[in-house]
């Protein structure tokens, strides 16, 4: 089996970060999204990989190379416009061949892997096996209808009335009954091509789609409080370990990974807690769900439930929580001036400091 794994998409609702890079690469318990991703399917013993790129494609590329390094091969598949799922598999068809895929949305997380799903379809293939996971609020999502046995009876992208309350995950299963149902569909009412609107003519044309109800954690990272939930979510499963230095005035609690030409200085760090290579924290506390990036600076300073990607500075503010701070990101302290806060920030950032 391929898989083909999207990797387009401007990932509005992440910006300011999607300015500088690719939704799919902002890091999770300092792994970019896409890396879990590649993990998933190689857990499920996918070795040939396309993935569909639009303007971000040398940042993924130089991410992950030809695939070597993740024990797969991986075929780079241009996009000049995002204009829908369904239209990734339109033009990953060369690739694609008459293989059965596994499509895989690269800002999904599913915390368990797709094993179970993966071999149920292995076994029986339906022409289209989708995943589905209950909701609050449906509408954002494409939402199944689906009897007791597990078969689809009808599939509605991101509909105003939802018929139920199961919102499809982007990791999808064909067989190559799918590319005459994508040949079938025309684009949306937002001008896609809506791999919904494909399952859902293969429904209308008498073709057998399972839907596999995941029992795992599942998360669209498309937004920051997802990204730092799903944060949450991986580092509780988190084993410590120390490969750089903590001296003796510093305290680790609970798992704390401190990786290789890390330093930990007069400060505290209550696990779980990742610490990238190269960063140095002096004189801090850390608090649980935090993930440290590689050569960051944390002085004098107290952050909890965050991301801080590489290179970024946190000096002399305490209280950083629940934040997602960008690579090379400076967040300090104002100077002499109490009560005064002076921001340098770009289009669509967000501070919320002490009223
Ligand atoms: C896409 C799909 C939608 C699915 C969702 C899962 O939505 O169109 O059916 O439920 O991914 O993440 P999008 O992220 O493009 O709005």
């Amino acid at each position: 089996m391929k898989a083909l794994v999207l990797s387009g998409g401007r990932g509005t609702r992440l910006r300011p970060f999607s300015y500088s890079m690719p939704k799919q690469l902002i890091p999770v318990a300092n792994q970019p999204v896409l890396e879990h991703v590649l993990d998933n399917l190689r857990a499920i013993g996918v070795e040939e990989v396309g993935v569909i790129v639009g303007d971000w494609a040398p940042q993924i590329r130089s991410l992950l190379g030809d695939g070597g390094r993740y024990g797969m091969r991986i075929t780079y598949i241009p996009q000049d416009e995002p204009r829908g799922l369904a239209d990734c598999v339109a033009i990953a068809r060369d690739f694609l061949g008459d293989d059965d895929f596994v499509m895989y949305l690269g800002d999904n997380m599913l915390l368990q892997g797709v094993r179970e799903i993966a071999e149920a379809f292995r076994a029986r293939r339906p022409a289209a096996q989708v995943l589905v996971h209950k909701v609050a609020d449906p509408r954002a999502f494409g939402v199944a209808e689906v009897d007791a046995e597990g078969r689809v009876l009808a599939v509605e992208e991101k509909p105003q009335e939802p018929r139920s309350d199961l919102a499809l995950i982007g990791v999808y299963f064909f067989t190559p009954a799918v590319h005459q149902a994508v040949a079938g569909i025309r684009p949306s009412a937002r001008g896609e091509l809506e791999i919904t609107d494909a399952i859902a003519w293969l429904v209308e044309h008498g073709a057998r789609v399972e839907a596999t109800e995941y029992g795992g954690y599942w998360r669209d990272t498309g937004c920051v409080e997802d990204v730092l939930d799903c944060n949450r979510e991986l580092l509780d499963s988190l084993t410590g370990r120390t490969d750089g230095m903590v001296d003796a005035a510093s305290e680790l609690v609970g798992e704390v990974v401190v990786e290789a030409g890390a330093r930990v200085i007069r400060s505290r760090i209550e696990g779980p807690v990742v610490v990238g290579a190269g960063t140095v924290i002096e004189d801090s506390h850390v608090d649980p769900h935090t993930a440290i990036g590689r050569d960051c600076r944390i002085s004098d300073a107290t952050l909890g439930y965050s991301i801080a990607l590489d290179g970024a500075t946190v000096r002399q503010v305490r209280g950083i929580h629940g934040s997602l701070i960008g690579r090379a990101a400076v967040v300090s302290a104002a100077g002499e001036e109490l009560g005064r806060h002076r921001v340098v920030v770009g289009d669509h950032t967000t501070v919320e400091v002490a009223a």
